[in-house]
């Protein structure tokens, strides 16, 4: 029987039932494959997986990768990241926040961005932990054309210390040189045509994205703070409430995701794997 769906808040993806990943046929990878790439987000509840079974189902994606600057891993498995909240112990009282992360998509700063993540809910915290999510293609395809049109071939550039600064690092010179050196600043189309779907999103990560190449800064900064203003619209932002054994899948190449953070005295724990670009950033075509 084929999968069954329906949208999820915001028509930022679906959420997917009757999918048992001891039984998948081909015609549900198929399906599954599909709804991956014409969507932001999939999300699958209930959905119980030993390490094996999250791999095997990342393998029915792409290829799992490693991830270049995970704070943590499952023993034995390198591909299934376990992130570590940012800020975590920086305070001694329980009620602190930890975890926050801004709107971003992942690794923009590399040159070969992944393809998504498959993000499973082990441990939840009693409160906070939420995910937020924009499907970057639908704020690209309601833009108003003259802006369109604006910032069609318009590069920017996106560099890790930037985000590590905005993340509330402390990054002295010489560290900056040393992560330039491993991440050395990269430059990608504002506007940008995912070569296997042929879908065109926004790519902007504004964790990540520090300026307009080509551009006056003040007028790259305004730039780019319009179409964060445009895309964070309350319309376009789904606010994922986790729930254990929730299984989310998103499409980095289409859309914005940001950590809402919650109070350190609850432990949160999740399975994440990355899908391996299957082009080289420089192959992403600019719209
Ligand atoms: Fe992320």
């Amino acid at each position: 029987m084929a999968l069954q769906v329906s949208q999820l808040p915001k028509n930022v993806g679906v959420q997917v039932y009757g999918f048992d990943p001891m039984n998948l046929s081909a015609a549900d990878i198929s399906q599954f494959q599909t709804l991956f790439n014409d969507n932001s987000v999939i999300l699958i509840r209930n959905i119980s997986l030993s390490p094996e079974k999250h791999l095997e189902l990342t393998k029915a994606l792409g290829e799992p990768g490693i991830h270049p600057v995970a704070t943590g891993r499952l023993e034995g498995y390198p591909e299934i990241l376990v992130p570590k909240p940012y800020g975590l112990a920086i305070s001694e009282d329980p009620e602190e926040i930890v975890g926050r992360i801004p709107w971003h998509a992942d690794l923009t700063f590399t040159t070969s961005p992944p393809r998504g993540a498959l993000l499973r809910a082990v441990e939840i915290p009693a409160e906070g932990g939420q995910t937020g999510f924009i499907d970057t293609a639908r704020v690209y395809s309601e833009l108003d054309a003259s802006l369109k049109q604006r910032i069609q071939s318009l590069q920017a550039v996106h560099r890790m210390v930037y985000g590590q600064r905005q993340l509330g690092f402390d990054v002295d010179k010489q560290q900056a040189a040393e992560v330039s050196k491993r991440f050395p600043d990269v430059t990608q189309p504002l506007v940008q045509t995912d070569p296997e779907s042929g879908v065109v999103s926004l790519n902007i990560s504004p964790l990540f994205l520090e300026y307009i190449v080509d551009m006056e800064s003040g007028e790259s900064r305004a730039l780019l703070k319009e179409l964060q203003t445009i895309a964070t619209q309350e319309q376009y932002v789904y606010w994922h409430e986790w729930q254990q054994d929730d299984l989310v899948i998103w499409n980095n190449y289409r859309t914005l995701h940001c950590a809402a953070g919650h109070p350190q005295k609850f432990p949160r724990t999740m399975h994440r794997t990355t899908l391996e670009s299957r082009e080289p950033m420089g192959k992403l075509l600019a719209a």
